[in-house]
């Protein structure tokens, strides 16, 4: 390879999320739920026709765009998944700055190449992309905007606002800090070379593998990151832990194979997110109170500075994760699908990139805390 070659190989990157796409059995009452519960706005559909038997759905809410699909015929690989997974996110589909280079990379290290380069035209333009497979049923969509000024995708009409949407307070949620997976035995660290092979990123190293969290957690974590440092894909499989089970082993079993577990949403205010998804009537899980009084004693150790009070986080159901350098912050949705399979994490960070970790052992003690009495009280 030439100097040129080279050069031209490092360059072709990942640069940002350009949208999920969920396969869902009904792609209108689950992206109106997203749009009632999380805050979404309708931005548009494609409407199916024999060529194209898909119903499509779009919401977007800042930089957070998801297309939902559902099939209007009984054949095809959306009903075919369908029944083997249940609803499930199906894509994660990047805009890439180099689409021909990182195909011809990804072609050569042997990636399965379920769509090649193909082009696709409207009265906005021409919109390029290819399709590679990932873990389990996934999918990768590569997308060159560079000649497409359309809202979305070829093919799709701007959709009506959402009349509830005046009447419902603003959730906050700007863009997609990570997309999470749970894979089947044996396949963390295949799959996070893949994405080092195929898609230039990188792994990425976070305070939470510092440490030895697994007996509490009962998984194998690793993440990537792509240079400009904008996504970020992190994995989990099954380890022996003081669980006879772990969250991936039940994951598998519910989807059928390995998936995307939750996608957790960024936000500058975590309280006010999560005043107003409740208010929108999200369901978010709650933690034992005993964890909130443990937090409160580990703070008192740390030369962090947590700007929110304790109290309203525990009112807030949401957790922290700290070092001394900075904090994180984060709450989950219950599962979206009828398997217990996908959720939401709403984030906020202050100077620190991990993903939580810690948690795994904090609500772990917090449960051992619990008297009778106390458990009453949550
Ligand atoms: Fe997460």
């Amino acid at each position: 390879m030439t100097k040129g070659q080279e050069d031209k190989k490092d360059a072709a990157k990942v640069l940002d999320f350009d949208h999920l796409t969920f396969w869902v059995a009904n792609a209108k009452t689950a992206s109106s739920y997203f749009v009632s519960r999380f805050g979404f706005k309708p931005l548009a559909r494609r409407d199916a026709n024999e060529t194209n038997p898909i119903q499509a759905y779009a919401v977007k809410l800042n930089k957070i765009t998801i297309i939902f699909e559902s099939p209007t015929t009984s054949e095809g690989a959306i009903s075919n998944d369908l029944t083997a997974h249940g609803d499930f996110v199906k894509d994660v589909a990047f805009a890439v700055n180099d689409l021909d280079e990182l195909v011809r990379r990804a072609t050569l290290e042997g990636a399965k190449i379920v769509k090649g380069i193909t082009e696709e035209n409207d009265k906005d333009g021409t919109l390029r992309y290819a399709v590679l497979k990932t873990y389990g049923d996934n999918t990768h969509t590569l997308i060159d905007r560079a000649n497409y000024s359309g809202l979305l995708l070829p093919g799709y009409e701007a959709t009506d606002s959402d009349p509830l949407d005046i009447l419902l307070p603003d959730t906050y949620l700007k863009f997609i800090d990570h997309v999470e997976g749970n894979l089947t035995d044996g396949t963390l660290e295949s799959t996070t070379t893949w994405y080092e092979k195929n898609l230039n990123m990188q792994k990425f190293w976070c305070v939470d593998y510092k440490h030895d969290l697994v007996p509490y957690s009962c998984i194998n974590s690793s993440s990537v990151i792509n240079q400009d440092e904008t996504v970020l894909l992190s994995f989990n499989e099954a380890a022996k832990g003081l669980n006879p089970s772990s969250k991936a082993t039940d994951f598998v079993k519910a989807l059928g194979t390995s998936g995307v577990e939750h996608i957790a949403l960024y936000t500058d205010d975590i309280i006010a997110s999560i005043r107003s998804l409740k208010a929108r009537g999200a369901e978010i899980l709650s933690w034992p109170p005993t964890y909130y009084d443990l937090i409160k004693e580990k703070l008192k150790d740390s030369t962090v500075n947590v700007l929110e009070s304790i109290e309203m986080l525990k009112e807030h159901n949401i957790l922290i994760d700290f070092d001394d350098r900075g904090y994180m912050l984060q709450a989950f949705t219950k599962h979206v699908q009828a398997r217990p399979t996908l959720f939401l994490e709403i984030i906020q960070r202050r100077n620190h990139r991990g993903f939580g970790a810690m948690n795994y052992k904090w609500v772990f003690e917090a449960i051992e805390r619990l008297t009778p009495a106390t458990d009453k009280d949550n």
